[in-house]
């Protein structure tokens, strides 16, 4: 059975939080505790192989145009798969369904983000918003991270509703 990219359950906390703390660890992902995974669990996106919980990524909202995606990993023994790319690219159909047009990241994994379509961009284009969780972070003076941003076409919703009725 090919590994399928599914919406986040709560079922799938325990295994969420597992493979963001691998990674929490190592310094490449912020840690998020249970609870905060269960209060947010609607903005994840999973992938799943036969019941394993093998990747995960996340979107937050920063403002009406603007969304981050956060907590993207993929476990080891599955990187290199494409499933990074397919779990980026149903962030991507979220944040589209959501009409918000821009997509950030702050990241060490520049060349997978450009793979995808991200462009590199100057941190300081961003609203303040998105530094609020940087306290949390042991590297918040000595940010490393780079930023990247990829813009998603929206048709207008006239346009849209006129589409989908021809
Ligand atoms: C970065 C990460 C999410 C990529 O996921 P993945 O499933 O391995 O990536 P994919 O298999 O979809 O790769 C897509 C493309 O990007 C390339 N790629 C993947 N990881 C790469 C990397 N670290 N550096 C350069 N290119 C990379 C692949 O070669 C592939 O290119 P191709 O389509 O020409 O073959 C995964 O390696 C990971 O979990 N890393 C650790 C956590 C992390 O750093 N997350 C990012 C936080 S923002």
């Amino acid at each position: 059975m090919p590994v399928i990219c599914r919406k986040a359950k709560s079922e799938d906390v325990n295994a969420l939080h597992d493979l963001i703390q691998g990674y929490a660890a190592q310094g490449i992902m912020l840690p998020r505790s249970r609870e905060a995974l269960a209060r947010n669990i609607g903005n994840f996106v999973v992938a799943d192989d036969a019941g394993k919980l093998v990747g995960c990524g996340s979107l937050l909202k920063l403002g009406s145009d603007l969304v981050e995606i956060r907590s993207l990993g993929i476990a080891d023994g599955y990187k290199g798969q494409g499933i990074g790319s397919k779990l980026v690219d149903a962030l991507m159909a979220e944040a589209k369904e959501q009409r918000i047009p821009k997509v950030m990241a702050l990241t060490y994994e520049v060349s997978f983000f450009q793979k995808n379509g991200f462009h590199i961009v100057d941190k300081e284009i961003f609203p303040e918003k998105v530094w609020t969780d940087c306290v949390n972070c042991p590297k918040q003076n000595n940010c490393d991270e780079i930023a990247v941003l990829k813009r998603i076409e929206l048709m207008p919703e006239a346009a849209e509703m006129s589409y989908a009725r021809t």
